[in-house]
């Protein structure tokens, strides 16, 4: 369960306009819980934790035992945005950092750019490895993904055969519409569906998450019920609701106290990409109309001897949200040294965890006194439970954020832009105006 504490941020904020953006947020919170605001058609995400049926979870988790029957290595999971960022935060939050248990496939990215030499060198490691692939596009016809699909789906028919290159490519996608979905019933893939009411960034609870998260080993239904749980938690319209709270300083910060700039602080290597998948979410959903807070993120204390300098003295354009993690799951002592030519005696008897701590709390008070308000939230230790609350916690959030800010939380017309010219150029047809004006304007 993710708590907060905003006990940091008193020194910025007037006591009465916190007022006034705690009763907006109970606000927003309404329209949340009400259905009744912008981009209510894509509320599915909602409900996802206590209802998601329990034919779903065996059916994500036939996927990994069928692989594993067959001696699958290496599990190519292909999407892009949300269809790929909730996935890659979650294996990379619960993996061990070096050391693959036995029998689990390697679970690898694909189709979320468009590098030829990323796509050659993972085909690379396909050709030595027992290769299986996921393919995720709600929409179906996004092109990075549908690129590295073609690409994957004529290695796996060269390498396997036609037949057996079938049972080993999982869709999943819309349950009517797109070429993904036309293509999966065509050649008779398993097919998972991304429900209608979802929108991508919200998926992570779906199979869009589901399916590889099994797949690389981890326990689904324990991310549903800590998802679960934080709901239950989050369902008081009250103002010691954390999920309120967040969204009230962090509104309040932005629009009073001027802060343009969110930078999410993870202290542990494995959330780095759960910075990420924040990051789309919060960017995706808010970042319109000329509106919204630019959501970045340092992952500590690597970045203290980077960006620290400018967070401690540059612009004064941000505020902090620190992810914490209470428990770590090893413990490490730091040994004595009679030499102490390392002077570093002083910590003997220490763990590095508790190092780490004091990292923590050492930068945020440094930070405060340097003009960075600082907000805090914990999780007890990562696991699945903690991901599940925590991927709850930040979308509820999200949706009440939103909603006060004043922006649909659901669309994101801005993400057509790039695809209209990137079409263009690669003379798609239906857009030969659009390649005519473009190559005018690139030739002036
Ligand atoms: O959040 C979103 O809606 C986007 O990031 C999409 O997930 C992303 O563009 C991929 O879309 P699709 O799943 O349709 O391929």
């Amino acid at each position: 369960m993710v708590k907060i504490n905003l006990e940091a941020c008193k020194g910025f904020i007037r006591q009465e306009a916190l007022q006034a953006y705690q009763q907006k947020a109970l606000a927003a919170f309404d329209t949340l819980m009400a259905g009744n605001g912008e981009g209510n058609d894509f509320l599915g995400w909602k409900t996802l934790p206590d209802e998601t049926p329990e034919s779903l979870v065996s059916a994500c988790e036939k996927v990994r035992d069928d692989w594993k029957a067959k001696g699958v290595e290496l599990v190519v999971v292909i999407g892009i945005g949300g269809s790929y960022l909730g996935a890659k935060c979650a294996i990379e939050a619960l993996s061990h950092a070096f050391v693959r248990p036995q029998g689990v496939p390697q679970v690898v990215f694909a189709g979320n750019g468009l590098s030829e030499d990323y796509l050659s060198e993972l085909l690379d490691l396909a050709k030595m490895r027992s290769t299986a692939v996921v393919v995720i596009s709600k929409s179906g016809t996004t092109t990075e993904p549908a690129v590295a699909f073609r690409i994957f789906k004529d290695f796996l028919e060269k390498t396997y055969g036609k037949a057996e290159a079938a049972q080993r490519i999982v869709a999943v996608t819309d349950k009517s519409r797109g070429a993904l979905k036309t293509l999966a019933d065509r050649e008779g893939y398993a097919t998972f569906v991304v429900p209608d009411d979802v929108g991508g960034r919200f998926s992570v609870l779906t199979p869009v998450g589901l399916v590889p998260i099994a797949v690389a080993g981890f326990d689904i239904r324990a991310m549903l019920r800590g998802a679960a749980a934080q709901k239950k938690a989050l369902l008081e319209k009250s103002v010691s609701n954390p999920a309120i709270q967040y969204a009230a300083m962090r509104n309040l910060l932005h629009s009073e106290g001027g802060k343009a700039v969110e930078i999410l602080v993870t202290y542990e290597p494995k959330l780095t990409y759960l910075a990420e998948w924040w990051k789309q979410l919060y960017g995706e959903s808010e970042g319109k109309d000329g509106k919204g807070i630019y959501p970045a993120s340092v992952a500590d204390t690597a970045d203290l001897h980077s960006m620290g300098q400018f967070i401690q003295e540059g612009s004064r354009i941000m505020f902090e949200t620190v992810v914490s993690v209470e428990k770590s799951h090893r413990t490490l002592t730091i040994g004595t040294d009679p030499d102490n030519l390392d002077q570093l005696n002083f910590l003997a008897g220490q763990t590095v965890g508790h190092c780490n701590a004091m990292a923590t709390l050492g930068t945020r008070l440094a930070h405060i006194d340097g003009g960075v308000p600082q907000l805090s939230l914990s999780i007890e230790k990562i696991d699945e439970e903690n991901l599940g609350a925590i991927f709850y916690f930040f979308e509820f959030a999200c949706g009440i954020s939103a909603y006060v800010l004043g922006v649909n939380p659901f669309n994101q017309p801005g993400v057509e832009a790039y695809k209209k010219n990137m079409f263009a150029l690669l003379n798609k047809p239906g857009y030969e105006e659009k390649t005519a004006e473009i190559l005018k304007r690139i030739q002036q």
